[in-house]
């Protein structure tokens, strides 16, 4: 360690989640030997469209259309078994069959989780993120509490027995100050997620030392993001984020590797932006035109079906993104969308009490407070597969200005530019 010929390539969300980073993850998935989830649950919905099958992921990294690599969970990545099998059985049906190892060190979402995350939600009203309901703030939350369950403990039903008297009367003790009525039962939750271990065990180990090893072997590793910086639970817009870290650098705590020579760090952007969930939106579109763009994007979750809010491009989060996370080049999703527009905002900073603000406010009211100061871009008219095969110089002139504009306001150099949601539909400069 470090091997010199190993190469690590991490892709992460630039915004506020559904950027593409499954398009982006799958394009570069072909010449990885692993491909690697370090944090988040099934909160993530990632799509893959390879020719005419589509492919939802929540779990599984997105490397697993390839029959080569192979496809890691790590240890700071919250697992739902009952999801995870569900993943497994549909990559199966559509002739998918995973290469996969999950870590014996991460947690395990219980349905006390899934309840707790309602009431969690009820409570929280206005503060709240408007979650997945997948139970992520609270098997985070039992992480650091310290009485969490991981994936080998469903291994053992001796050592689980012990632990889920504990976490069991806790969450139901919270839920039911809430006000809620829970009719879980204890021995049922511990017959089946015994059974879930039984059905997980030959994919469980210690995922660290395997890709310790692969490292020094030279092996190349592609990290998958979930979520995106927004999301983020330290520079995200506390409180309206998840409960993970989405950052580039939290690829060694999530999976127990301290990889020092990092090749690439791919911060995948979205032209313009969407949101799913509860938080101030300052480049937020209303009425018509936010419905335009929302069918024009297919801008629906992947994970929970919600309408995605959607507003024009915020270059104060993605100069956010490029600091925190290290960027060397960033990923433009979606331009094919933007297509027919005739003038496109860009929101270069934030108006905030009559002062241009050029960086994320941490301050929730001043956040609630902030409106965008635009430039004005020219649009462009149709894009064809032609000008994909021929390279960024044959795209519209005014496309190759919006791509410097953002350039220059970020300091980060876009190398990829994603014209449509099919491998093929994929420029490199
Ligand atoms: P992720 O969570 O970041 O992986 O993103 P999602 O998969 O949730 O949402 C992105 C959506 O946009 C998916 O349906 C992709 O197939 C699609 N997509 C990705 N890149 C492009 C693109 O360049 N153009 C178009 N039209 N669709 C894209
Ligand atoms: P991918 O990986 C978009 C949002 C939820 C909510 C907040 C907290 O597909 O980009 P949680 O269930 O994590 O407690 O919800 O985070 N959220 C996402 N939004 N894409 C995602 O994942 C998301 N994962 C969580 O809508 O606002
Ligand atoms: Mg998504």
């Amino acid at each position: 360690m470090p091997n010199k010929s190993s190469k690590i390539t991490v892709i992460i969300g630039a915004q506020w989640g559904d950027e593409g980073k499954g398009k982006i993850t799958d394009f570069f998935a072909g010449e990885a030997d692993f491909v690697v989830r370090f944090h988040g649950g099934n909160n993530a919905g990632h799509t893959v469209i390879v020719n005419d099958n589509i492919f939802k992921l929540h779990l599984i990294p997105s490397g697993v259309l390839y029959d080569h690599p192979v496809s890691i969970i790590g240890n700071g990545v919250v697992v739902d078994p009952a999801a995870l099998i569900k993943e497994i059985n549909y990559l199966r049906d559509k002739g998918v069959d995973p290469k996969l190892k999950i870590s014996d060190r991460a947690h395990v979402i219980l349905p006390y989780h899934i309840e707790m995350d309602v009431a969690l939600t009820k409570h929280q009203d206005k503060l709240a993120a408007g979650s997945t309901k997948r139970g992520i703030a609270p098997v985070y939350g039992d992480k650091m509490f310290r009485h969490g369950i991981r994936m080998v403990d469903i291994t053992e039903p001796s050592v689980f027995k012990e632990k889920l008297d504990k976490a069991f009367s806790f969450n139901q003790t919270l839920i039911k100050a809430f006000g809620h009525s829970s009719s879980l039962n204890k021995e049922k939750i511990y017959d089946e997620y015994i059974g879930y271990g039984q059905t997980l065990a030959p994919y469980i180990s210690d995922v660290s030392v395997n890709l310790f090893n692969a490292h020094k072997r030279g092996s190349s590793i592609l990290f998958e993001g979930a979520q995106g910086i927004s999301l983020d639970v330290d520079h995200g817009v506390y409180p309206h984020t998840t409960s993970s870290n989405t950052v580039a650098g939290h690829i060694a705590a999530g999976t127990g590797v301290g990889f020092r020579d990092i090749h690439r760090i791919i911060g995948v952007t979205k032209a313009y932006l969407s949101r799913v969930g509860q938080s101030p939106l300052p480049t937020e579109l209303e009425g018509d035109e936010a419905e335009r763009l929302r069918e024009k994007g297919g801008e629906y979750g992947t994970t929970t079906g919600r309408p995605r809010r959607v507003g024009w491009l915020d270059l104060v989060q993605v100069r956010q993104a490029v600091r925190t996370n290290g960027l060397t080049e960033i990923a433009l999703t979606k331009l094919d969308i933007l297509s027919g527009f005739s003038k496109l905002p860009v929101c270069r900073a934030y108006n905030i009490g009559g002062k241009e603000i050029t960086e994320m406010p941490a301050s929730l009211s001043q956040f609630r407070d902030s409106s965008p100061v635009y430039d004005e871009l020219d649009g462009w008219g149709s894009l064809t597969s032609d000008m994909i095969e021929k390279g960024f110089s044959a795209l519209p002139q005014t496309l190759q200005q919006y791509v410097k504009y953002i350039e220059d306001q970020v300091g980060c150099p876009i190398t990829i530019i994603s014209m449509g949601p099919q491998r093929h539909e994929t420029i490199i400069r």
